[in-house]
């Protein structure tokens, strides 16, 4: 018998943080965006923050690329602003709710795979293949493989994403790649360092934004339902939150736990923009 496909937690993460941000802040990218000195930390500017992260990371983009693979796209913003600029822009997007955004923002000039990276096939190479947060969500290994793989020789491959540092605690928040296992495995693949920038600090303020929010609008939206169902339909709530208890906990401490700070985040992960250029 078939195994039915179980639905991604990140991804319904992704997803409802697409919707939010872009219904309530015009936001455009599902990435921290980058905090420059002159722009008040304020969630309304995460919008602006946003653009500010767009134009570091194309700065970055090397002289005599044509090709680019934008590799989890997301809502497909970064690319039609690569595509205006004029590189030629294909993208990978796994998930078919970004995937139809992405498709909306490129319209049919831009070949998009509806595939996990790790499984993405195709006979084509670029002169760069970018990730842009996106990264920490690929096999490590994987993605490195295939980059060396799909790149033209001479080709270069641009990270910017967040890593975790080596520490004996980790930190509440998930996600990330270990950046000296990074390391580690970049340096037994065909590439060569061209550029590595820290900008924690420029990426932390949005984790206190997020925090705030989640605190100051999530929670209580979460404890109003909940006093609701409690009140209309006792004996199933107590049997629902008895039985996902352990998991009710999880999401308690994680999401409005009061503890997804930026001081948090500059303590046990590094933002990097990373740029290597694969031998010929
Ligand atoms: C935080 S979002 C960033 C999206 C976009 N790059 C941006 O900056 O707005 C992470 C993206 O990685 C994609 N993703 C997750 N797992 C992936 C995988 N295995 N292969 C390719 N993309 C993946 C998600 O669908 C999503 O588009």
């Amino acid at each position: 018998m078939k195994q039915k496909k179980k639905v991604s937690s990140r991804e319904v993460g992704l997803k409802i943080g697409w919707l939010c941000g872009e219904y309530f802040l015009k936001m455009e990218h599902l990435h921290y965006g980058y905090w420059p000195d002159d722009l008040d930390v304020d969630i309304t500017h995460l919008r602006l923050a946003q653009e500010e992260y767009v134009k570091f990371l194309t700065s970055h983009i090397p002289e005599g690329v044509k090709t680019i693979l934008d590799v989890g796209c997301g809502a497909g913003r970064v690319a039609r602003k690569l595509i205006s600029m004029g590189y030629q822009v294909e993208c990978v997007s796994p998930s078919p709710y970004l995937t139809e955004q992405a498709r909306q923002s490129v319209g049919d000039q831009c070949r998009i795979f509806n595939c996990k990276y790790q499984h993405m096939e195709t006979d084509k190479r670029y002169d760069l293949i970018m990730f842009v947060e996106s990264f920490q969500y690929i096999s490590l290994l994987k993605a490195l493989k295939q980059t060396a793989r799909f790149l033209n020789p001479g080709g270069h491959m641009l990270i910017c994403d967040v890593f975790k540092k080596d520490m004996k605690e980790e930190g509440k928040q998930k996600g990330g790649h270990l950046l000296s296992s990074f390391f580690t495995h970049v340096e037994a693949c065909p590439f060569k360092l061209i550029e590595d920038i820290d900008i924690t600090e420029q990426t932390a303020p949005t984790v206190d934004l997020l925090n705030d929010a989640l605190v100051n609008v999530g929670k209580p939206v979460m404890d109003s339902i909940n006093e609701f169902l409690a009140d209309r339909y006792p004996t199933i709530h107590k049997l629902v939150t008895w039985k996902f208890r352990d998991d009710l906990d999880k999401i308690d401490k994680k999401y409005f736990g009061g503890k997804r700070a930026a001081e948090q985040f500059k303590q046990f992960k590094s933002y990097r923009l990373l740029l290597y250029r694969k031998d010929s």
